[in-house]
């Protein structure tokens, strides 16, 4: 086969990787851990596509044409090149690459960690590589290592100077916690952000705080919070989420000049969390947020129609009509009438209609997959995209 098409998925870390400790490798200053995302609500899909008739290699991303010349892309085709195992010349014929994401870019949901880890696993595939590709994944984007495994997956810092063991290994299966689920708020925000790469490595350079977090902080979270999944400990679990959160974005704060990427949505989404876990007594649900205002909650099944409830009653859509259509996407969600008795206990203002985009409803899924359908390519037979984007 000279064309491979393949899917991966977004993963949240609940303990972050924030700073380098080389930035050309890709190497971090401590071990993060992360979900990996299900696949049906949010991945990116990408095709590859080999051909002695290519005058070039050229990149498609969401129907655009980009440069091929970005160095994170040319690590990772460098790579997987000197790995692939062949009989035939593929190995040496230029690639046409075109990627897309399910879920709107807009968003501002983080798509490199799926693009990487989908275009390394496709690679893989029309190189006939069999070994572990995170690190070659790393090398795109370090949070891209740990979208090469589903289930719960922790990214080993490692400490060869070549990175060789900075490698992300899964910690449990997907099926390990069947009953966790996770709700992305997508929060409207159009202010610009520093982006993560140019963030962490302002904070390596001038936060004491991240330095501590990274060398004493870090290793006990990681410890307590992988013996929280193995337990399907959800309080445990939750705690250390919410405050790994907390504390990332306070390393953010102390860099010089300081990264704000929480804004007011997501400090009240932070504020109603933990009233609504307080009027509950006992914790249902956590937070965490990457480099931008949107929240991803952890919580289980069981609690997931009365936390939408929740989250619609405090963050109401901007028309009331849309409710169920366009503002809850993913798994669908019954309907349940929120106790007023529950609405009064939870101290928190009501927002103005509209801080939420929408909400998306997923749980824990697998790693990249390879798609066997012919209808599944994204090049046609000539090796343009299907789709074009102007
Ligand atoms: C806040 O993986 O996007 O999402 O390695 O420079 O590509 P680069 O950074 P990236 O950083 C992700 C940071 C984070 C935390 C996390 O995912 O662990």
């Amino acid at each position: 086969m000279n064309i491979v098409t393949c899917v991966a998925p977004v993963n949240i870390a609940v303990i972050k990787y924030w700073g380098k400790r080389d930035e050309n490798l890709i190497l971090p200053i401590n071990d993060s851990i992360s979900a990996t995302l299900h696949t049906d609500h949010l991945c990116a899909k990408t095709t590859v596509m080999a051909s002695a008739d290519f005058k070039e290699d050229r990149i498609w991303l969401n129907g655009k044409e980009e440069s091929i010349n970005n160095k994170r892309l040319q690590n990772c085709l460098e790579e997987m090149r000197k790995r692939a195992k062949l009989t035939t010349d593929i190995g040496s014929w230029k690639v046409h690459i075109c990627s897309e994401n399910n879920f709107p870019t807009a968003a501002g949901l983080a798509s490199s960690a799926a693009g990487y880890a989908c275009l390394v696993a496709a690679l893989a595939g029309l190189y006939n590589v069999e070994d572990n590709i995170s690190a070659v994944a790393r090398s795109g984007s370090g949070s891209a290592c740990r979208s090469v495994f589903g289930g719960f997956v922790r990214w080993y810092m490692g400490s060869e100077p070549n990175g060789s063991d900075s490698i992300a290994k899964p910690l449990v299966s997907p099926d390990h916690w069947l009953e966790m689920r996770i709700l992305i708020l997508v929060a409207n925000d159009e202010s610009k952000k520093v982006p993560s790469a140019i963030g962490m490595k302002r904070s390596v350079e001038t936060s004491d705080l991240l330095k501590h977090r990274a060398e004493i902080l870090v290793p006990r979270k990681v410890d307590g919070i992988t013996k929280a999944i193995l337990e399907k400990d959800f309080p445990k679990f939750a705690e250390l989420t919410m405050k790994d959160s907390n504390q990332f974005h306070a390393t953010a704060l102390d860099t010089y000049p300081p990264c704000v990427y929480m804004n007011d949505t997501s400090h009240a989404i932070v504020e109603l969390v933990h009233a609504y876990n307080e009027a509950s007594k006992e914790i249902k649900v956590a937070y965490t947020f990457d480099a931008g205002p949107n929240a991803t909650l952890f919580l289980l099944e069981k609690n997931v129609a009365e936390v939408v409830g929740v989250v619609k009653h405090f963050f109401p859509p901007r028309i009331e009509g849309d409710v169920g259509v366009e503002y809850l996407k993913g798994i669908p969600v019954e309907s349940t009438k929120i106790a007023e008795d529950l609405i009064k206990r939870i101290d928190v203002k009501r927002q103005d209609a509209g801080k939420l985009k929408y909400l998306i409803h997923t749980r824990v899924g697998d790693g990249p997959k390879i798609l066997r359908d012919q209808k599944d390519h994204l090049l046609d037979n000539s090796g343009l995209p299907l789709r074009i984007n102007n």
